[in-house]
């Protein structure tokens, strides 16, 4: 197969093509691993845990973001990409840091209650099944015009950790997200549709958005947002 790589390196991109032969039924990680171990070991690219479950394999095949340790290859040609809205580092391998520095910023973990806590599957549904690969980032519009809103994977965790019976401080962190502008999402769906693990970020950003604006912390934008053909 011809397998086309759109590679950043010395602060410029370039699209370079390898012929791979590869067994049926092979991921696209698959195939970057034959290009680094056959053909040219300077490929760089990030991937852990081969599973779904790292976060770090996020890559746009063939124009659209996935995870290249969850997507078989099809067909006889393949063209790979660093994922969008992010810094490119070395070839495919983006930035990760913008989405822990606001993780950190937002004070997004659970601080623990005294005593014994009984945990059930409970309300966190798929939120909690999110493992920061940045894939609805990197398709968010919003987030691409205004760097201040938190984002779909942001509010994600956020709405995780809201919900998650072991933390002591409760809706008292709604305050902290004021900055990070829930209002600021247009609701495009983008972010529901991408996401490889069905997480639905948009759902919960709706959630925080209403709790924030019920506490009088923001006010809730009314726009209509038919231009975006929804
Ligand atoms: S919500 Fe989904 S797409 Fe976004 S970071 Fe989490 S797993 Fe990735
Ligand atoms: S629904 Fe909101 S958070 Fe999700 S991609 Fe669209 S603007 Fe971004
Ligand atoms: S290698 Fe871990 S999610 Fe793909």
């Amino acid at each position: 197969m011809r397998v086309r790589i759109k590679r950043f390196s010395g602060g410029v991109f370039k699209t370079e093509e390898f012929e791979v032969d590869v067994p049926e039924g092979s991921t696209v990680l698959d195939v970057l691993f034959k290009i680094k171990e056959e053909i040219d070991p300077t490929l760089s690219f990030r991937a852990m845990c081969r599973a779904s479950i790292c976060g770090t394999c996020a890559v746009k095949v063939n124009g659209e973001p996935k995870l290249a340790c969850n997507t078989k290859v099809e067909g006889e040609d393949l063209t790979l990409e660093p994922i969008d809205n992010a810094v490119p580092l070395k070839d495919l391998i983006v930035d990760q840091e913008v989405v822990f520095s606001r993780l950190r910023e937002g004070k997004v973990w659970v601080v623990p209650k005294e005593g014994e806590i009984g945990l059930s599957a409970g309300p966190l549904g798929r939120a909690s099944d999110c493992i920061l690969c940045g894939i609805c980032d990197s398709v968010c519009p919003s987030l691409l015009e205004d760097r201040a809103f938190g984002g779909p994977s942001f509010f994600t965790k956020v709405y995780r950790i809201l919900e998650d019976p072991r933390d002591g401080k409760g809706e008292e962190r709604l305050k902290d997200l004021v900055p990070f502008k829930a209002q600021s999402c247009v609701h495009c769906n983008n972010c529901n549709v991408y996401c490889p693990k069905g997480c639905m970020p948009e759902r919960w950003i709706k959630l925080i958005e209403s709790k924030l604006s019920q506490k009088g912390y923001i006010q809730k934008r009314t726009e209509d947002f038919g231009f975006l053909g929804f």
